[in-house]
């Protein structure tokens, strides 16, 4: 695709929007930033940006191909991906296979056991309000959502949750928990925006349990870029690391 990349858009915590000369698209850099516990806990880890980038993509692929709406346009070049801009849904939606993190702080589960069905849980995406969780009246009464899109993006969700569940399984990753955004294109229709990456999904080595994710982060210990860098080896193919010219 031929755009040229123009001023930045927007600045969050992980990643940079910005605008390009065509306004249905922009340009997402993936930055080498983390911050977990609302931004509490900061840090700079070199390439973390770069692996998100690739993972991100990938799993952007891996859906379009299974026929769900995204942003997804292209890799622009490791750590940039290019994608339709949208007028974001301020919704976290998270989707539960099995019980880690907040769920099991906050209620009474026991951590690791199974939901099946998987649980949907949807936050309000408000640092000021501390992403508090929401329920469909509070979400149609902030006038965040119509019931029909909320309809939606439920059963877009839970379509992401069985195609990503099998792809990561078909890559020896279990999938525990994810969150997803939304949003508009300019015909209004609703698409996954965003990333999926470690910074936004429990990913667990199949073989050995362990955590290949922000959680290795969140509990302060080393080895969050190495774990990252093997997510995109377990996901990328050799085609896609040849025609994206990547190293891993
Ligand atoms: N396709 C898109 N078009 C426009 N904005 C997008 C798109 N995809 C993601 N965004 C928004 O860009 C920002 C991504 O940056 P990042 O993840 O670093 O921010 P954040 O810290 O999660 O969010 P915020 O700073 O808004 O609280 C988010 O606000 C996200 O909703
Ligand atoms: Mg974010």
């Amino acid at each position: 695709m031929n755009v040229k990349i123009k001023g930045l858009l927007y600045s969050g915590k992980a990643k940079d929007i910005l605008e390009t000369d065509d306004p249905e698209v922009v340009a997402i850099r993936f930055r080498d930033d983390i911050t977990a516990g609302d931004g509490e806990k900061k840090d700079t880890l070199e390439m973390k940006g770069y692996y998100n980038s690739l993972i991100s993509a990938k799993i952007f692929e891996v859906l379009e191909d299974a026929g769900v709406a995204t942003q997804y346009l292209e890799l622009h070049e490791p750590g940039c991906i290019l994608a339709r801009r949208l007028e974001m849904i301020p919704l976290e939606v998270i989707t539960r296979n099995i019980a880690a993190g907040s769920i099991v702080r906050r209620f009474p589960f026991r951590e690791g056991q199974e939901f099946r069905p998987p649980l949907i849980q949807i936050d309000y995406k408000s640092d000021e309000h501390g992403d508090p969780m929401l329920n469909d009246d509070i979400i149609l009464a902030l006038g965040l959502a119509t019931r029909e899109e909320l309809d939606e993006i439920r059963s877009i969700t839970l379509r992401i949750n069985d195609v990503l569940t099998e792809f990561f399984r078909s890559r020896s990753l279990v999938l525990p928990d994810f969150k997803l955004e939304f949003g508009r294109d300019s015909n209004g229709d609703i698409r996954l925006g965003d990333e999926i990456s470690p910074d936004t999904c429990r990913l667990w080595d199949m073989a050995t349990g362990e955590p290949l994710d922000k959680d290795i982060f969140r509990r302060g210990e080393s080895g969050v870029v190495s774990a990252y860098r093997r997510v995109a080896e377990m996901i990328l193919d050799p085609e896609d690391i040849e025609r994206w010219k990547v190293k891993l």
